[in-house]
C-alpha cells in the first residue's frame, strides 16, 4: 500500500476531526425513533412484510438480482408495470425508476441542462442536486432559500434554456416551496421546474401523492423525483415526467445506463407500499395528528429556537457543532433518538436536532420530546 496515499487519508481524517465534523457509523438501540425517515411506519410493517413475500412468490422470478441495467438484462415486466402504476398514481405520462434518489436527482440534473443553459436551485437543496448542477456542463446559480424575489432578480441575468430546482418539502427545514410562485415564474421565463418531492412522497397530495399533485400543478412541472427510502419503507426513486424526458433519459442519463436494476424485492416492496398508502389512511391521519400535537406542545416553550413545520420534519436549532452534539447525547440518555446536524450541511449558526415524526409515535412520547427539548 502506497505511504504517501496512507499519509494523505490519515490527515484528512484528522483535518474533520479538528474541524469538530469527524463521521462515525452508530448503533442506536432500543431508543424511541425520532430520525428515521420511516415517517408511515411502512419500513418495519410485519404486515406489508408478508404482503410482499407474498407478492415476491406470485410472480416466480427465480433470481435474487435483477443481473444487469435495465438496458441490458435488468428490465423485466414487473419493472414497467410498476413504472406505468407510478406514472398513473401521481398523474403524469411517464415514470422511470432508479436505484436511489440520489441517482435520480445527480442523473437528471447532469444530464438534462447542456452546454449555455442555466440552472437556477434554491440554496437548500440536497447534495444529490448539488453534485449534479456541479457536474452539469450548464451554468448555475444558488438562490436564497424560498425567495421568490432573488429567484426573479437572478432569472433575468440567466442564459440559455432554462431550469429551476427546488424541493416541495426541504429536508432540512421542512417547510414548504412556494409552488404556485415558482410555476408563474417558470411560465414567465418559459423554465423548466424540477421539483425534489423525497420527503412529501407518501405524506401531501390525496393518499400521498405529492405536493405537486396537492396543488394540481402536474402540467406546470418538467419533471418530479419520488423517492421510495422514506414514507414509502423500502429505496429506490423514479422521475416522473412526460415520455419523451423519460426516453431522453433512458438514452443519455448514464446514473441510469450504467447501473445494476433494482432487484424484484424491492420492486414488489415499493408496489405494495403504495396499494398500503390508500388501502390505510389512517397510517397519515395519525401522523397529522402526532405533527400538530408537537407543535402544539413546542410552542409552550418560548425560549427555543424552532422552525415549525407542517411537514414530519421539525428543526429545533441548536447554534454550535459541539453545542449541539452535546444536546443530542443528552436527549439520546433521556431514551430519545434524535441526531444532531451539524454545520456545512446546514449553514453555521443554524446547526440543528432534526426530528422526524412517525405515525408509530405515540401521544407520551411525543410529548416527552417536547418537554425534554424545553428544559434546553
Ligand atoms: C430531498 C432529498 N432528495 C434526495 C435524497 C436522496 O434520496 P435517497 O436516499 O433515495 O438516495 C434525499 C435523502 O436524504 C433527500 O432528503
Amino acid at each position: 500500500m502506497s505511504k504517501t496515499i496512507h499519509a494523505y487519508i490519515l490527515s484528512r481524517l484528522q483535518q474533520r476531526k479538528d474541524e469538530g465534523r469527524y463521521r462515525t457509523l452508530k448503533l442506536l438501540n432500543g431508543l424511541i425513533d425520532f430520525t428515521s425517515n420511516d415517517y408511515l411506519g411502512l419500513a418495519h410493517d410485519s404486515k406489508l412484510q408478508a404482503i410482499v413475500a407474498e407478492e415476491t412468490n406470485k410472480v416466480q422470478c427465480n433470481k435474487f438480482g435483477s443481473t444487469g441495467s435495465r438496458l441490458l438484462s435488468g428490465n423485466s415486466y414487473y419493472a414497467e408495470m410498476l413504472e406505468q402504476k407510478l406514472a398513473a398514481f401521481h398523474h403524469a405520462e411517464a415514470a422511470l425508476l432508479f436505484n436511489s434518489g440520489f441517482d435520480a436527482n445527480y442523473g437528471l440534473l447532469s444530464t438534462l441542462p447542456y452546454t449555455s443553459d442555466t440552472i437556477l436551485y434554491d440554496e437548500l437543496v440536497h447534495a444529490s442536486i448539488h453534485d449534479g448542477v456541479r457536474n452539469s456542463k450548464a451554468s448555475s446559480i444558488p438562490f436564497a432559500h424560498n425567495n421568490l424575489e432573488d429567484l426573479g432578480h437572478k432569472i433575468t441575468k440567466a442564459h440559455g434554456r432554462l431550469y429551476v430546482v427546488v424541493e416541495s418539502i426541504f429536508s432540512m427545514n421542512g417547510d414548504t416551496a412556494p409552488l404556485n410562485a415558482l410555476v408563474k415564474i417558470c411560465e414567465q421565463y418559459d423554465a423548466g421546474l424540477i421539483v425534489d418531492e423525497a420527503h412529501a412522497t407518501g405524506i401531501f397530495g390525496a393518499a400521498g401523492r405529492g405536493l405537486v399533485v396537492e396543488l394540481g400543478l402536474e402540467s406546470n412541472v418538467l419533471a418530479r423525483v419520488h423517492t421510495f427510502g422514506k414514507a414509502i419503507g423500502a429505496s429506490g426513486a423514479a422521475i416522473v415526467s412526460s415520455q419523451a424526458l423519460k426516453d431522453f433519459l433512458i438514452n443519455y442519463c448514464r446514473p441510469f445506463i450504467f447501473s445494476t436494476a433494482p432487484p424484484l424485492h424491492t420492486l414488489a416492496a415499493i408496489n405494495c407500499a403504495y396499494d398500503l398508502l390508500q388501502q390505510e389512511p389512517w397510517r397519515l391521519q395519525q401522523l397529522k395528528q402526532n405533527i400538530m400535537l408537537f407543535k402544539s406542545e413546542m410552542s409552550k416553550h418560548t425560549n427555543i429556537q424552532w422552525l415549525p413545520s407542517d411537514s414530519p420534519i421539525q428543526s429545533i436549532i441548536f447554534p454550535g457543532n459541539e453545542n449541539v452534539k452535546s444536546i443530542a447525547n443528552a436527549l439520546q440518555q433521556q431514551g430519545l433518538d434524535v441526531r444532531p446536524i451539524l454545520s456545512p450541511t446546514v449553514p453555521k449558526g443554524q446547526e440543528r436536532i432534526r426530528i422526524c415524526l412517525h405515525t408509530f409515535n405515540t401521544k407520551e412520547e411525543v410529548i416527552k420530546l417536547a418537554s425534554v427539548i424545553g428544559q434546553f
